[in-house]
């Protein structure tokens, strides 16, 4: 993999911030992991099993390195084919109109189910399994991309889906009755009683809170599940940052930020993000500047949180249908795990496992444990 020139300017801090993180997928230089495969594939075995009791015939699961390429093909090939027989199995081909949100629209039947094994195989690592009967909420579900392949991998849990987006949430409602859908509020409480839940899972929802957002919803959060439940969220680290800096790639590279100008920095992220027409060198400049500012403040502090301008609101398909929708405390969000370890610090939660550059090779996950004591016996559960 060539090295960028730009690489050597990063070098010590990318060697300080990947030792602290015990991160051995990006060192010094060396091209960062790409994790395509988990481990177990729990989801995807779950499923594979649901559909072959069905007397549909699935791409065998071993070797694992190839598994996941013969699912995609086989998918792509075979089953998005014949959508009466899909139907027939019981797995839900629709996908929402354009208007409403949804990331990544281009995968098809199984949706996200790259990113639903990364997390329960996370959350199992850690001892927590989607046990028969669980109540389970996906948190930022959108319209239920990743709790849709978990509701057809793990029929018997109880899944559940919230979002502040009314949209997404009928859209969901109305099309995968499997899951409890309900609109949640970009700020606490949420609408469930003390203890209700068993666990939490939060894609790409911390990659955009506040540290005050973040440290509000933790402690709302513990209080809906119950002592030893758990929260399984991900998070953008020093994995992602030492991708951007090891492939060259400082852009903030996501869709919605590329859509959209931002007044962060003197303009600058305004500048990256509006459709530059400049030379393609200077956007690349510009985009090494946001690299700068975000590695100078995780470097400072072990955080970096940049809020998206209001008036970009009407360019955001998930928050803008929000009541009384806000961009003061969702931005774009980096930490290390020793920053959110001191940030958990007020609040019931505990590290119990963290698994670097995982969704979308980017993300890490981390996976919390609710160590609130129990409640009085007498107390019925809210
Ligand atoms: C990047 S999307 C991720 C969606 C989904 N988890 C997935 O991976 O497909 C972030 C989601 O968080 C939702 N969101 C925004 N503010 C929130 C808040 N305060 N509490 C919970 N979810 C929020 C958005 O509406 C959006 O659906």
């Amino acid at each position: 993999m060539p090295v960028r020139a730009e690489f050597e300017k990063y070098r010590s801090l990318l060697n300080r911030l990947t030792a602290a993180s015990a991160d051995i997928g990006a060192g010094d230089g060396q091209p960062v992991w790409e994790i395509y495969v988990p481990a177990h594939r729990p989801v995807s075995r779950r499923i594979v099993d649901r559909l072959t009791r069905q007397g549909i015939a699935c791409p065998p699961l071993d070797p694992i390195a190839t598994f996941q390429a013969r699912f995609y093909n086989y998918r792509r090939n075979g089953l998005k084919a014949d959508p009466g027989f899909l139907a027939a199995a019981g797995l839900n081909l629709k996908l929402p109109p354009e208007s409403v949100h949804m990331i990544s629209r281009g995968s098809g039947v199984f949706l996200d189910i790259n990113n639903a094994d990364f997390l329960v195989e996370a959350c199992e690592d850690s001892g927590f399994t989607m046990a028969p009967g669980l109540d389970i909420l996906d948190f930022g579900g959108s319209t239920g991309r990743t709790v849709c392949n978990l509701a057809y991998g793990f029929p018997e849990v109880r899944w559940h889906c919230c979002d502040p987006s009314p949209v997404s949430i009928a859209w969901g409602r109305e099309n995968h009755p499997e899951v409890n859908y309900f609109v949640s509020n970009q700020n606490p409480p949420l609408a469930r009683g003390d203890d209700r839940l068993d666990g939490i899972l939060a894609k790409s929802v911390w990659t955009h809170f506040s540290a005050s957002a973040s440290r509000r919803w933790l402690t709302e959060l513990s209080r809906v599940v119950r002592p030893g439940g758990f929260l399984a969220l991900t998070a953008h680290g020093p994995h992602d940052i030492a991708r951007r800096i090891v492939y060259g790639n400082p852009s903030p590279d996501y869709g919605l930020l590329e859509k959209i100008g931002r007044k962060t920095g003197n303009g600058l992220l305004n500048k990256i993000l509006r459709k530059f027409r400049g030379p393609s060198a200077d956007r690349k400049d510009a985009e090494y500047r946001f690299l700068d500012m975000v590695t100078e403040k995780i470097s400072d502090r072990g955080h970096f949180f940049s809020p998206y301008a209001p008036w970009t609101l009407s360019g955001q398909g998930d928050i803008r249908d929000a009541e009384n929708a806000d961009t003061s405390q969702w931005g774009l969000t980096f930490f290390t795990q020793q920053w959110f370890k001191a940030h958990l610090e007020p609040t019931p939660w505990r590290i119990a496992g963290y698994h670097i550059g995982r969704t979308g090779h980017r993300q890490d996950i981390y996976v919390l444990r609710n160590d609130k004591p129990p409640r009085d016996r007498d107390t019925p559960r809210g």
